[in-house]
């Protein structure tokens, strides 16, 4: 099971401290499994990696420019240079990114280029509300996933994040009956159109202690991803004790 620590634009260079107690965690065998990523805004993903070193989680980055080479954009970061300061995954395709102009297609180069650089890539989408209420749900995913992954090699190296822009950071979820036929059509056509096994898919949007038992009955998905809650780390391990129980 994925549970990965989308920390958005919060943390500090205190922050590093909050990971201990879920350091702790994962040294106890019941966890062995449990595959712990954290996301840290840039200026600490370097303070992160050091300080995980010796542990089983990993760092990951939020996002990165498309342009694999370096290049005059300023405020950017490219996928090279995450791979250098030693984070191995990438969250790419994130609803609030793509709110602020990132496009199935950019979404796409930011792919490859992350796939590279053999980061591993958290592939994120969903559906707005709007388009839930029209009940396009399917197709806007399919879309999203098509264009994403168009001409894309080392599939294997893709974890899918379903996300319904709608639920994140909201309080607002799915019904899990109707969460688990989702993630099974959207395994499905991954299956079908793309070659890779045994997708794995996450779900994200609100995931926090109270919800989190409900979730994880739903066998089908491979993880989560959390936003809000997993800045506090008693949360972050109430969601983790609480899906492996
Ligand atoms: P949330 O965020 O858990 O705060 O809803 C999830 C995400 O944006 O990945």
């Amino acid at each position: 099971m994925y549970f990965i620590a989308n920390w958005k634009m919060f943390g500090s260079t205190n922050s590093i401290n909050t990971i201990n107690k879920v350091i702790s965690l994962t040294k106890l065998s019941k966890f062995r499994n449990t595959k712990i990523v954290y996301c840290p805004p840039y200026t600490i993903l370097e303070k992160f990696v050091k300080k995980t070193k010796k542990t089983k989680i990993k760092i990951g980055a939020q996002n990165c420019h498309y342009d694999k080479n370096f290049g005059a954009y300023t405020g950017s970061i490219n996928a090279m240079m995450i791979k250098q300061v030693g984070a191995k995954f990438i969250i790419l395709g994130h609803s609030e990114n793509r709110e602020n102009g990132d496009t199935d297609h950019i979404i796409n180069l930011k792919i490859k280029s992350s796939l590279n650089e053999n980061l591993k890539v958290i592939f994120c989408f969903g559906e707005k509300l709007s388009e839930r209420r029209q009940n396009k749900t399917y197709e806007v995913i399919k879309k999203q996933i098509k264009i994403g992954l168009k001409n894309v090699k080392r599939l294997n190296n893709i974890i899918f994040a379903y996300e319904p822009v709608w639920s994140i950071g909201t309080g607002k979820i799915l019904k899990n009956t109707d969460l688990e036929i989702q993630i099974s059509k959207i395994k499905s056509y991954i299956k079908k159109n793309f070659k890779i096994k045994n997708p794995k898919i996450l779900y994200g949007g609100s995931v926090n202690p109270k919800n989190i038992r409900s979730f994880s009955k739903i066998k089908l998905l491979g993880g989560f991803l959390i936003g809000g809650a997993s800045q506090n780390p008693k949360k972050f391990i109430d969601i983790i004790k609480k899906s492996i129980n």
